[in-house]
């Protein structure tokens, strides 16, 4: 007998399941036999009682899951945290175990309202009394670690529990005796197993399979050499005695119905404090603030979801709900990490969606130098398509050249200080760029009620448009286009060979030749392509008018390519007279400048097509500098090129038949990006008639 331990246990005299908290009580209301808990539990009492002191507690009536005493509190030296339930099922169990802790002499340590925490079934203490391991994700809170670490002085290390039918962690979790540790890694999230085996040396893990999971191997009461449970397989009971540990099994099948076993039914009440060990800071936390119509848009759903989902969680601290339909709501949130890095992650998103800190917390955002040319700090800020600011000297400062993916490059001029995005590869020595996510911030337009309900309405969210609601679309970028021709605005298209295939030739030149298209973008294939149709009447080799393949038609585009690199370039066969039609041809006569970027499988390739791609990608962001409006037209490889170099606020149309590529496309979160599936060859022909029903019958001249 060690007299040293002891532990509290609660007479299932009441206990029963009566309502379904865990996955476990499920279909197992009133299926309980209480005899036979009672006589389950009296065994395990008594397996307890020849290593040890038991405690008992008086059960209470109306409080079936008292007998959960791990569910207490959490106890080190002579403090205790009390539990606060997540359900309020269980909160009626508090007072009574709060007057037993106090009968005993124990000082008592109440969370704040509404910050769940559910005792030692969620925080167990490493058995060489090193550290706390607390988990959160389903019944306590992350942001009741803080308060365990400093009341109880220990070093607590958070651990993010997955799967529902282990929600507390004592039930795919337990230390053991020598710094040995027996869990069910599945349980957790990667970047907690990452944790696990930071602090366990591989030899000192007992990994357990589900089935011996299920059966709550885990959920084991360790006592020195002794480890008491519900059952255990052969195989995890020869490796537990490998390691010299003895199992004791005692069935606990009725109170497996409620989710809980042996751990579940005792609470270790002295648990000795080590007195080199102190607390740390192990939850970090930040206030954010958020603006707009934060219900109606769903964003304030978005912001709390990729919080949970990352691994932090948040509380909301304010909330004041715009009252009338166009007025927003701001929000003040306080989001938790359990670690800096993920503090991070999270506030980066979180900036994403347009989350603001309050300035006044910070006066500049961190820089570190650049140390190599084209290669950026560590902890580089990566940009989004969203304009951004930062804070330099206490002031925001709006960053030049958004786009997504770069780094955001400090640079000491003759005339000040400028900030813009540089990709990572133009970084120079002498810079400096943007770490860490403090005082960053990005402007979104406000999304109105009235917007969202139009891009539903017109934009295919979700799957193949029906013709009607093409044309619909088409109607408002005809209108659109219109208007920024009028205003001397730009338009860039970007498109694909399809676009010639599907007979959208003669559309997409006439757009260009009525000065609807001020660049164009596009590869290798869709020049040639074009070229061929307009020399040969093919494309790839396929008879434009009849649909089908021509005799020797797969060397056509050879032939034009040939015949192109004989002129040197695009313009000089129009100059000569040999191009006379089609989209190139109208590119070169109206002075419409175009970027063909090469790829691993161009033939040729043509004169103008550029096969350094580094210099392609800087053509087509010259190109698309100041636009208001993309046509991106059947061509992912090029539209997601083009969409990363693209600010937020530019229209983005993207057409393609493949509705996976719209919504890829498409879905950049910013109200401004249009999807249609549809051929793009019908696209074009209707946007074509559509801007004639525009245009006074007799400007058409086609
Ligand atoms: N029915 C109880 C609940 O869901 C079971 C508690 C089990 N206790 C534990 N420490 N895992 O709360």
């Amino acid at each position: 007998m060690t007299d040293s331990i002891r532990f509290l246990m609660c007479p299932p005299n009441h206990y029963d399941v009566d309502y379904v908290i865990n996955p476990w009580m499920e279909g197992n209301i009133h299926k309980s036999s209480r005899a036979r808990a009672v006589e389950q539990w009296q065994k395990l009492h008594h397996v307890l009682k020849e290593h040890t002191i038991v405690d008992l507690v008086e059960p209470q009536v109306g409080w079936p899951d008292m007998v959960f005493t791990a569910n207490a509190g959490l106890v080190l030296g002579n403090n205790v945290v009390l539990s606060r339930f997540l359900h309020k099922e269980r909160q009626g169990e508090e007072p009574h175990f709060k007057k037993w802790f106090e009968d005993r002499g124990y000082t008592v340590h109440e969370l704040p309202k509404e910050l769940p925490f559910e005792g030692a079934g969620d925080a167990l203490l490493d058995r060489e009394g090193r550290w706390l391991w607390a988990g959160y994700g389903f019944r306590s809170e992350l942001d009741s670690h803080p308060y365990i670490a400093k009341w109880l002085d220990i070093e607590v290390v958070s651990l993010r529990l997955m799967d529902e039918r282990f929600y507390h962690l004592d039930t795919c979790f337990c230390p053991l005796t020598g710094g040995y540790l027996l869990y069910y890694p599945p349980a957790f999230d990667s970047y907690s197993n990452r944790l696990i085996e930071m602090r366990v040396s591989p030899e000192k893990r007992i990994a357990i399979e589900e089935a011996d999971a299920v059966n709550f191997a885990c959920n084991a009461v360790n006592i020195n050499q002794v480890v008491v449970m519900n059952k255990i397989s052969e195989g995890l009971k020869e490796g537990l005695a490998a390691v010299g540990f003895e199992v004791v099994e005692t069935p606990l099948t009725e109170f497996l119905k409620a989710g809980g076993a042996a751990k579940c039914l005792t609470l270790r009440v002295t648990e000795p404090v080590s007195s080199e060990v102190h607390a740390n800071r192990p939850v970090e936390s930040r206030i954010i603030r958020m603006e707009g119509h934060l219900l109606d848009s769903g964003l304030i759903s978005k912001a709390i979801d990729l919080i949970v989902e990352a691994g932090g969680s948040f509380q909301i601290l304010k909330f004041d709900l715009g009252v009338q339909r166009q007025s927003p709501s701001s929000a003040e949130v306080k989001v938790s990490a359990p670690s800096h890095k993920l503090m991070e992650e999270i506030m980066s998103q979180l900036i994403d969606l347009g989350a603001l800190t309050p300035p006044q917390e910070l006066c500049d955002t961190k820089l570190e130098p650049i140390t190599a040319d084209g290669v950026a700090p560590d902890d580089f800020y990566v940009t989004t398509i969203y304009p951004t600011e930062v804070r330099i000297n206490c002031q925001w400062v709006k960053v030049q050249n958004q786009r997504m993916d770069a780094a955001i490059a400090v640079t000491q001029t003759e005339s000040g200080l400028v900030v813009r995005c540089k990709l990572v590869r133009d970084l120079k020595v002498g810079e400096q760029a943007i770490v860490g996510v403090e005082g960053i911030r990005t402007v979104h337009k406000k999304e109105s009620r009235e917007q969202r309900n139009k891009e539903e309405f017109s934009f295919m969210g979700a799957g193949v448009s029906s013709e009607r609601r093409v044309e619909l679309v088409v109607e408002q970028i005809a209108w659109e286009m219109r208007k920024i021709r009028d205003q001397g605005g730009k338009v860039v298209v970007t498109a694909g060979p399809v676009v010639i295939h599907t007979g959208g030739s003669k559309h997409l030149a006439r757009l260009i030749r009525e000065g609807y298209v001020q660049g164009l973008l596009g590869g290798n294939a869709i020049a040639v392509h074009d070229i061929e149709q307009s020399l040969m009447g093919t494309s790839l080799g396929v008879d434009m008018q009849r649909g089908v393949p021509v005799q020797g038609g797969h060397r056509h585009h050879l032939k034009v390519i040939n015949l192109i690199r004989r002129c040197g370039s695009i313009a000089k066969a129009v100059e000569q007279g040999l191009l006379t039609q089609g989209v190139m041809y109208e590119c070169v006569r109206n002075h419409v400048p175009f970027a063909l970027a090469g790829s691993i499988r161009d033939d040729g390739p043509l004169p103008d097509t550029q096969m350094d791609l580094i210099k392609a990608q800087a053509e087509y962001a010259q190109l698309l500098e100041g636009s208001d409006m993309i046509l991106m037209l059947s061509t992912m490889l090029h539209s997601i090129g083009v969409g990363n170099m693209t600010p937020a606020g530019v229209k983005m149309v993207c057409v393609d038949i493949n509705p996976a590529v719209v919504t890829k496309l498409s879905d950049r979160g910013s109200i401004e990006s249009v999807g249609v599936v549809t051929d793009v060859g019908l696209f074009l022909s209707l946007l074509v008639q559509q801007l004639d029903k525009l245009t006074s019958p007799y400007q058409n001249s086609m």
